[in-house]
């Protein structure tokens, strides 16, 4: 379909982006290299500041619900590219017991090879009975699953979701890093509307863009235009309230969204000092307007008061 590719190679954007400030010090993941070939281009500042924020939030808020559920809980990766997040948890003995990657059929055929042929890969994917199920595009250990679908097609994300053994009664955490904006808001709706009805005890995180109604906002459309990429699911994307909204009207019980220019105040101050120090800064200026164009969002329905009310950033 027009444009998938682009929305595919997005991926391979951010993947080179990590591992850019992974190899300057911002954070941690000896993953990343294993998963992402090393890329020609030096990377600003302002995104590797930016890609620290979004990553180690996300750690942070992963890190809490996995602990909060004693690790008897799921993962589920939604549009999951290149990311290392199954092998850093289970490295740092945060391991849930399931973890699924979901992604287009292209983005997890090229995963598949590159875990088959990393040794370090390989060793972390456990299984009782030492056997992992592999095809060209999806792999089944015995607590990791790497499966394809398009995430506009339920009845095939559901499908895949069985097939991972996805236990609907446990806690389950959702995330989309960067996804749900390249997807019409009717396909995200219903993705949502079909968690919430299916999995009564379930979180969902969500990092994307926020504020795109402005001029800033419009730039961004209008570059990747050129690229043929389209921000289908934009509309949600208008402000802190639209992304809360699209959970509440779908059936979920609470959501919280906080701009990524207040993430970085809420996050470890310490680490942050350390982060400040790694390269300089002419103007903050585009660092705070990058900011204040993306958001993390976070959704929870907890019938039986497990803990993810509590659940946040702060
Ligand atoms: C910007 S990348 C983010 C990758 C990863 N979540 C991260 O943050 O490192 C967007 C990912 O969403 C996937 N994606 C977008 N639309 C999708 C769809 N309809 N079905 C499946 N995957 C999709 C893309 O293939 C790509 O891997």
């Amino acid at each position: 379909m027009a444009g998938e590719d682009a929305v595919m190679a997005t991926n391979d954007d951010a993947a080179q982006c990590k591992r850019f400030a992974v190899e300057k010090g911002y954070w941690q993941d000896p993953y990343i290299s294993l998963l992402v070939p090393k890329g020609k281009a030096n990377h600003a500042p302002e995104i590797n500041k930016g890609y620290y924020a979004r990553v180690t939030s996300i750690r942070i808020l992963i890190q809490k619900f996995v602990e909060t559920t004693n690790r008897e809980c799921q993962i589920v990766s939604l549009g999951a590219g290149s990311d290392t997040t199954y092998w850093c948890l289970k490295e740092q003995g945060l391991n849930p017991k399931s973890y699924i990657e979901m992604d287009f059929l292209a983005v997890t055929s090229r995963k598949c090879q590159q875990i088959k042929n990393k040794k370090a890969l390989l060793d972390k994917l456990a299984t009782e009975d030492g056997d992992i199920m592999w095809s060209k595009s999806e792999v089944h250990a015995g607590d990791y699953h790497l499966v394809s679908a398009d995430l506009r097609q339920l009845s095939e994300v559901v499908k895949k979701l069985s097939d991972c053994g996805l236990d609907r009664s446990l806690p389950t955490l959702f995330m989309a890093e960067c996804v749900l904006v390249y997807i019409d808001v009717k396909y995200t709706d219903q993705l949502i509307h079909w968690i919430s009805e299916n999995v009564p005890t379930a979180m969902f995180i969500n990092y994307e863009q926020v504020n795109m109604g402005d001029k800033f906002g419009q730039v961004m459309i209008d570059n990747l235009k050129t690229r043929d990429c389209y921000l289908h699911g934009v509309a949600a994307c208008q402000s802190l309230q639209t992304q809360k909204d699209r959970f509440i009207n779908q059936g979920w019980t609470g959501a919280s969204a906080i701009d990524m220019l207040s993430v970085y105040t809420h996050l470890p101050q310490a680490d942050v000092q350390r982060v400040e120090k790694l390269e300089f800064l002419d103007e903050r200026e585009l660092l705070e307007q990058l900011y204040s164009h993306y958001c993390l969002v976070w959704a929870h329905q907890d019938p039986t008061n497990v803990g993810l009310k509590d659940l946040s950033l702060y």
